[in-house]
């Protein structure tokens, strides 16, 4: 079967949208410093742009879960297969996402974060799908809400493919 991508959002519109969420949340955190946690490898690409456009004191961490096969479809379960490599303790965490589809993966990444004694933990991402939310997740901050189709690029991968795209597209099947 070939595989078309068809642009839904273009490289000006995303890097426009994330310069707006940088200045937000460099107002929102004025006088502390944010801890960004990345959720690779989709939230890779977003993460530094976005860490390019705050102006507060920033450090970085990685994580790595996997939720999903080589599909389309979520499986519900999450299992971390790379962990943080620094402590949470007090820590003004923010979460950095590419999508939020059913908010599984987030809702049990939000909570383990928690536990981990983080002073604050917040969620921003750069997509989101509501309509196909099926648990309950608190996004603080959000780049677009985009319709119910599977999209790649800007980090978000088809089996693998098109992460490094610098638009959004949705992929077609012809
Ligand atoms: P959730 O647990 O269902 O919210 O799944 C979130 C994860 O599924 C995201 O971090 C992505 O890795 C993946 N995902 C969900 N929707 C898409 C999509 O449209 N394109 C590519 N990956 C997606
Ligand atoms: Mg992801």
């Amino acid at each position: 079967m070939a595989e078309r991508i068809e642009v839904l959002l273009s490289e000006e519109e995303v890097d426009k949208r994330i310069q707006e969420i940088g200045d937000q949340i460099s107002k929102d955190y004025a006088g502390k410093q944010v801890h960004l946690v990345c959720v690779l490898k989709g939230g890779s690409f977003f993460m530094c742009e976005l860490a390019k456009r705050i102006t507060v004191p920033v450090s970085l961490d990685f994580m790595s879960v996997s939720s999903y096969g080589s599909g389309t479809q979520s499986s519900g379960i999450v299992k971390i297969v790379k962990d943080l490599d620094e402590p949470l303790t007090g820590k003004n965490v923010l979460v950095v996402e590419d999508i939020v589809d059913s908010g599984r993966t987030l809702s049990y990444l939000l909570e383990m974060m928690k536990e981990r004694g983080a002073a604050d933990v917040k969620l921003c991402t750069l997509l989101d799908k509501p309509e196909r939310r099926v648990v309950d997740v608190r996004v603080d901050y959000t780049g677009f809400n985009i319709p119910d189709e599977f999209v790649v690029g800007y980090g978000l991968d088809y089996d693998q493919k098109y992460r490094n795209l610098p638009y959004i597209g949705v992929v077609k099947f012809d």
